[in-house]
């Protein structure tokens, strides 16, 4: 089969497009024939070293959807030709609270969708939502848990409150505004882009701020009549130490991601003396990903999808997301 492979830590050419042999299923796994996969920042983090237990070569990508193309012993025939999406999240564990010694994220260690098959856990393919095109539901898995558990465990969103989410043009970040939106909260973002700040209140924003501009912390201080209820952060760094200015006392803050680096003046007297709510978040458990996929079909939620790259492009497709040109998900388009 046709896939991508990083052999060597660097920029996006070190992603190579090469023939390697297509998986067989083990015992309780299946094999998907992918009709399309997505990107994450952490393919980005994994491809320039910046991410722990980093092993070589490897296929990346930790999103896809396709068609189960053969089962593995003890595995259900009948699941041969099922569309499906893949839950990343490999190896959670029984406690809802945190993941187990054991959790790996698909795409490291274990090889990842950037290819045209993959060898996954019969447990991690669920039933692909019938209205969403395959890219679209290639978008939806590891940005979608990881927002789901960030707005909807974490924060406990409720409606009629204000909640900021930040760096909209992010794919998690577009997925918490759907997931806020959803629950009948108000939602204001930041950009460092006019144009997205636009996107998403074409989306349903009410309100935004460009965090490139002098002055944004005030403006979401009166946009939001005082501060919002709940921020939902993963840029880090600047944003991350904004936050805890602007939230209101006694306000929840989220944050699963450090774009932006650490946040070396993050005021702790401010966390403490506004009776700050403050968790971390990261990716998510299997009810959370069958109860995402749930919300996904009731509410016939669609992913923001930015642009759709062939496979054999994925450094074009990393080059985008490097640059932050996107709006929601890159996605790789299998055939
Ligand atoms: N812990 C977990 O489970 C988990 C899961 C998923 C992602 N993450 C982390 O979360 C982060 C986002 O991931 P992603 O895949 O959604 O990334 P992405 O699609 O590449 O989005 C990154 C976004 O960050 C925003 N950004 C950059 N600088 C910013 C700043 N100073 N203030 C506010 N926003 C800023 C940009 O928004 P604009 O384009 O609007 O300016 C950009 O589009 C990454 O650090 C990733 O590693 C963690």
């Amino acid at each position: 089969m046709k896939a991508i492979v990083l052999r060597e830590l660097g920029g996006p050419e070190k992603l190579l497009y090469e023939d390697v042999p297509t998986p067989t299923p083990g015992a309780g796994e299946v094999v998907v024939k992918l009709k399309a996969a997505a990107l994450n920042h952490r393919d980005h983090w994994i491809r320039v070293g910046q991410y722990a237990g980093i092993k070589l070569p490897i296929i990346l990508g930790s999103d896809g959807a396709g068609v189960v193309a053969s089962v593995g012993e003890g595995i259900d025939n009948s699941l041969v030709g099922q569309e499906c999406v893949i839950n990343p999240s490999l190896d959670w564990g029984n406690n809802e609270a945190a993941q187990g010694k054991n959790y790996r994220i698909l795409g490291l260690p274990d090889d990842g969708t950037h290819a045209e098959y993959i060898k996954i856990p019969a447990e991690n393919v669920c039933a692909k939502p019938a209205h969403l095109s395959w890219h679209e539901a290639a978008a939806l898995p590891l940005a979608g848990l990881t927002a789901y558990r960030a707005v909807i465990s974490r924060a406990k969103v409720q409606s009629g409150e204000k909640v900021l989410v930040t760096g909209i043009g992010g794919g998690v970040a577009t997925f918490a505004l759907q997931f806020a939106l959803a629950t009948g909260a108000q939602v204001f973002v930041t950009s460092g882009s006019a144009e997205k700040l636009a996107s998403a209140q074409a989306l349903g924003a009410s309100g935004g701020a460009n965090y490139k501009e002098a002055g944004w912390d005030k403006a979401l201080i009166e946009l939001t009549g005082g501060g919002p209820d709940v921020v939902i952060d993963s840029a880090g760094g600047e944003s991350l130490e904004t936050a805890v200015k602007i939230v209101k006392p006694a306000g929840r803050i989220v944050f699963f991601g450090a774009t932006n680096g650490l946040a070396p003046n993050l005021d702790l007297r401010r966390i403490f003396f506004k009776q700050l709510n403050v968790f971390g978040s990261t990716m998510g458990s299997p009810c959370e990903f069958d109860a995402m996929l749930k919300l996904y079909n009731d509410k016939q939620l669609k992913p923001a999808v930015d642009q759709a790259f062939p496979l054999a492009e994925a450094g074009a497709a990393h080059q985008r997301m490097m640059e932050a040109g996107q709006f929601g998900k890159i996605v790789l388009d299998i055939g």
